[in-house]
């Protein structure tokens, strides 16, 4: 993920709900996403998988999944947030430039499996062909921006002056408000929806906040997880089927018995064990957990994060941990982002982020929570609360809490600090924290 910004368009103006967040995860990696609530951790989350709600909308960055491209603002979006910028002129040939570089690299994606297709035998073709499908759909899902682009270069291959961000600004305009122009971004939207369907489920799945009350209560709960299975291979049997889920049930820890109860013979924890083996059920490579032990009491917590590291060792996938309880991530992730007022404050190896942290908000969110290992102390709650993200403070977003708050934090906004090796804290501070030379304000 680079530099994600997702926006919701609201009555009052629009709500910055992730501005500006990126992080890389690896293959067999899991990450804990921490901070207190509404903060972005599930806009983050639903922009992996593509839910966002229809006012929600990817307005700069991009995602990247095993290399291949799954979340990118439209040109015409990333272009207009560009235009209110003061290095407008840089960003807008940057992004027409990478944009560029990314719709050339998917026609000679195409080319070059239209020429397996030609080189090879006919009796091999079968499957080269099925290959080819998505990818010329990637290309034009493109053609309508790629036409953008090309105006816009157009237009702007002059000096940067007023006139040319206004002829910049009734282009983009127009492309947004235009009515075919939006006709045609449906179109696009809905053939980059298939490439993702395509991608969701089988290689990312979710399990969703309070997913435990996600079963419908009319059907039995093997049922449910074998309807996913059936859906998404449709070769399988109902009975291979069926022999999954048993398999899917031992895995979780729930006794094979139970497949055909109802959702509300389960427990709590049952339930969410069945969450559980629902998103394992296609064999994700990703798996993204939003809340997953919250409604639980704190011994079902307890085992259910266990079994989750287990399953996560013995499956080698990857995985994004949302939390807004800090001491869970400890328990389960190598990786730890820290998210507040829709940016990342810090991000880095667990062991090093709790060894020593480098930002304010870090520090107050670790000793707002009880430590078993250290020594007793005086718990510390933040004072305040989290800011308005239609209306974030200036400066730094946490300036208003922040017991180290300086003139400059009020006023700029604070870089991202690479501390030590992969270990980044968002703070004007950043070194001093780190160091731990910096005193109260
Ligand atoms: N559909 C929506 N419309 C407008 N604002 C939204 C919508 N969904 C979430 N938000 C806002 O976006 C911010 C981030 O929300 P969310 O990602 O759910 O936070 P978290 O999961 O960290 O609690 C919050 O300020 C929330 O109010
Ligand atoms: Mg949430």
């Amino acid at each position: 993920m680079k530099d994600l910004r997702v926006y919701f368009r609201i009555m009052k103006g629009t709500v910055k709900a992730v501005d500006g967040v990126s992080f890389q995860l690896k293959r067999g990696e899991t990450m804990g996403l921490v901070g207190e609530s509404g903060c972005g951790k599930t806009t983050t989350a639903y922009a992996i998988t593509r839910l966002l709600p229809n006012n929600g909308e990817i307005v700069g960055g991009e995602i990247r999944f095993n290399n291949a491209l799954v979340g990118r603002a439209h040109v015409a979006t990333e272009v207009n947030e560009a235009l209110k910028r003061t290095t407008w002129f840089e960003e807008v040939q940057a992004i027409l430039g990478s944009q560029e570089a990314e719709i050339a690299e998917r026609q000679k994606a195409l080319m070059e499996a239209e020429a397996r297709v030609a080189a090879a035998p006919e009796e091999a073709r079968g499957p080269l062909i099925a290959a080819v499908d998505p990818i010329r759909a990637q290309v034009a899902a493109r053609l309508h921006e790629a036409e953008l682009i090309q105006t816009l270069r157009a237009v702007g291959a002059a000096p940067p002056s007023d006139e040319l961000k206004a002829a910049l600004q009734a282009v983009v305009d127009d492309d947004l408000k235009g009515f075919t122009a939006a006709r045609r971004r449906r179109r696009m939207d809905r053939e980059i929806e298939t490439e993702i369907n395509t991608i969701r489920w089988s290689q990312v799945s979710m399990i969703f906040q309070s997913a435990m009350n996600a079963f419908n209560p009319v059907y039995r709960v093997g049922d449910q997880i074998a309807e996913a299975l059936l859906t998404h291979f449709p070769d399988m049997t109902k009975e291979q089927a069926r022999d999954r889920v048993l398999q899917l049930f031992s895995r979780v820890g729930i006794d094979q018995s139970r497949v055909d109860g109802y959702p509300h013979e389960f427990s709590g924890g049952m339930r969410q064990r069945s969450m559980i083996a629902m998103a394992l059920a296609c064999n994700p490579q990703l798996l993204i957990a939003d809340e997953p032990t919250t409604a639980l009491d704190v011994i079902m917590q307890d085992r259910i994060l266990a079994e989750i590291r287990d399953l996560q060792r013995e499956l080698n996938i990857s995985m994004i941990i949302i939390t807004h309880d800090i001491s869970v991530v400890a328990e389960v992730a190598e990786k730890i982002g820290i998210m507040y007022g829709g940016k990342l404050f810090e991000y880095g190896n667990i062991m090093e982020v709790f060894d020593r942290p480098a930002n304010p908000y870090t520090l107050g969110l670790m000793s707002a929570f009880p430590s078993i290992k250290g020594n007793r102390k005086r718990l510390r709650a933040i004072p305040g609360s989290p800011p308005d993200l239609s209306d974030p403070p200036p400066g730094c977003r946490f300036h208003p809490r922040c017991r180290f708050a300086q003139e400059i934090c009020r006023e700029k906004d604070p870089p991202m600090v690479e501390v030590a090796s992969g270990h980044w804290s968002l703070c004007h501070f950043a070194k001093e924290i780190y160091e731990g030379t910096l005193r109260e304000s």
